[in-house]
């Protein structure tokens, strides 16, 4: 039998990072202070409910001081924590707590862009003679006084900023208030490089970096071209040096140290060229690929088998239904597809990213005009990303105990559920949706097959249903997915029931199985 292809860590077995990993917007976890935003002591305040839920490591978004135009991604300083998650004490005693706990911590590393209130773009913005001005992308007008080039910011209108007081347009991919570095700059390399060390010293274990693709532009600024033209802010293929040269620096360290990267690419070969030509890039491009596809068994099928083909040899999948800039996965297919969907992501070969609430089942909520907090949406109606970002849901007491402030002060809306969709109204139900991510969770550890097997897509089952096997040594688990809400039968090998969506059925299945609707049952 062929060896299975899974990493090896320091010890010989998978390392940490082929587990689970719960990400965590602060700003809407744990409130400790009282002023209705989330901070770093509440993460710290939970750590034993995310070592009892079973994850692997917790990702945190950006906690450093910003002038908060992005919400932390708009970074004032790569090596402090903005005074209102906390201090640099705070963020190390959680770091201390979460490894004391077998947690490790991912934080996120934003390179393509800085906050405009960042001292670099404060020299640089100074003039075209200080040191730092080819720190930013800064350029001439074009004759007639419009900007270089025709490039657009991901947040809607052109990606230039005139700057009157020097007479030239810096490059923003995102917000004006976030000047795009200039990676081409050895210095600027130099000074990144550096803020990673900062924390790997400080003893953090992986860093989930933002637009990861887009630190290399066309070395010309030239306009970009229709369609299906490559996109030329962003993508070059130089970015891949500078991938090489982090991984060279996370490998100098002790203990297993990781790199994801934040990549939308729709191309599964470009996408897998971010695991480098061998492995020597980041460990994983993030898969956002089946946030984009539709819910439907075939799609999603299409869909793993298209990924488990485009990963390179000794390279590790991984899957992703929601972070902070999505629509929550049980608002895209509800309810009762939810279970389902968890269980898709807990049995897939590949590292899971799970996003904080979602194990409860936590809906997007609609935020009236005036809650609107997410730049995105007040630039372009109907983007807003709010919805995905309300406060966790942690009991049916005031403020669903995310915070001591009255919920009317809380930086966003609590989502409508609150009083039943929470963490412990869902503690005392087996049936809820956080028993059933518990239970998954603790499968995934007692069956290595689940965590390190291989895949194979089972053929030959009825329409709405997905099914594969998941095998490692003489083990083989299988996975059946009823994507509709009709019941559905099928031959098959018996096998003993070891987890079902529908809390009822237990036991053996002896040669054909009627799936209820909305059920996913994993067999041994
Ligand atoms: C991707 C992040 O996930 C998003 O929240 C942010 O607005 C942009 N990058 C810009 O940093």
């Amino acid at each position: 039998m062929d060896e299975p292809r899974y990493p090896r860590g320091e010890d010989g077995e998978a390392p940490w990072w082929t587990g689970v990993i719960y990400q965590i917007y602060p700003r809407s976890f744990q409130d400790t202070t009282g002023n209705g935003i989330g901070d770093i002591a509440g993460i710290t305040a939970h750590l034993p409910y995310l070592e009892d839920l079973g994850v692997d490591a917790i990702w945190i978004s950006p906690f450093y001081p910003s002038p908060m135009a992005d919400f932390g991604y708009d970074v004032a300083d790569y090596t402090d924590v903005d005074p209102l998650f906390g201090t640099l004490g705070d963020l190390d005693d959680l770091l201390s707590q979460a490894h004391r706990r077998g947690l490790r911590v991912v934080i996120d590393w934003v390179p393509n862009h800085t906050s405009d209130r960042h001292p670099w773009f404060i020299e640089s913005r100074s003039g075209p003679a200080n040191p730092r001005r080819d720190w930013y992308v800064w350029r001439d007008p074009r004759p007639d006084g419009s900007p270089p080039n025709n490039w657009s910011s991901m947040f809607g209108g052109p990606a230039w900023k005139w700057d009157e007081p020097t007479g030239q347009y810096y490059l923003h991919s995102f917000l004006e208030e976030q000047p795009d570095l200039n990676w081409r700059n050895e210095d600027v390399r130099h000074a990144m490089f550096d803020t990673i060390r900062f924390w790997l010293d400080r003893g953090v274990d992986g860093f989930r970096i933002d637009v990861a693709h887009f630190v290399m532009k066309d070395p010309m600024l030239r306009d970009q071209l229709d369609p299906p033209a490559r996109p030329r802010s962003m993508g070059h293929p130089d970015v891949h040096g500078v991938y090489r040269d982090l991984r060279t620096i996370l490998d100098s360290y002790d203990g297993e140290r990781f790199s994801v990267g934040e990549i939308h690419l729709a191309d599964p070969e470009e996408w897998a060229s971010y695991y480098g030509t061998d492995n020597d890039e980041l460990h994983m491009p993030f898969n956002f690929s089946l946030v984009k596809t539709p819910w439907d068994a075939g799609a999603v099928r299409d869909r793993v088998e298209a990924i488990e083909a485009a990963v390179p040899d000794g390279g590790w999948p991984n899957y992703v239904l929601g972070n902070h800039d999505e629509r929550r996965i049980a608002g895209r297919v509800g309810r009762d597809q939810a279970r389902v969907a968890m269980m898709l992501l807990l049995t897939l070969r590949g590292t899971a990213t799970l996003y904080y609430g979602d194990e409860i089942g936590m809906q997007d909520q609609e935020i009236p005009p005036d809650a609107q907090q997410d730049p995105f949406g007040h630039r372009v109606p109907g983007e807003g990303r709010d919805g995905c970002r309300t406060p966790m849901q942690w009991d049916p007491g005031p403020a669903a105990g995310f915070s001591t402030a009255p919920a009317v002060d809380l930086w966003l809306p609590l989502n409508a559920d609150w009083a039943t969709t929470n963490v412990a109204v869902e503690s005392d139900d087996v049936t809820s949706m956080l028993s059933l991510t518990r239970r998954l969770l603790a499968l995934r550890t007692r069956m290595p097959a689940l965590r390190s097997g291989e895949y194979r897509t089972i053929d030959g089952l009825p329409e709405g249903v997905y099914g594969y096997e998941r095998a490692l040594a003489l083990d083989r688990i299988r996975v059946f997915l009823n994507f509709t809400n009709e019941s559905r039968t099928f031959d098959l090998h018996p096998g003993r029931v070891l987890l079902s969506t529908d809390p009822d059925r237990t036991g053996v299945v002896d040669g054909s199985i009627t799936v209820t609707p909305n059920e996913g049952v994993i067999l041994v």
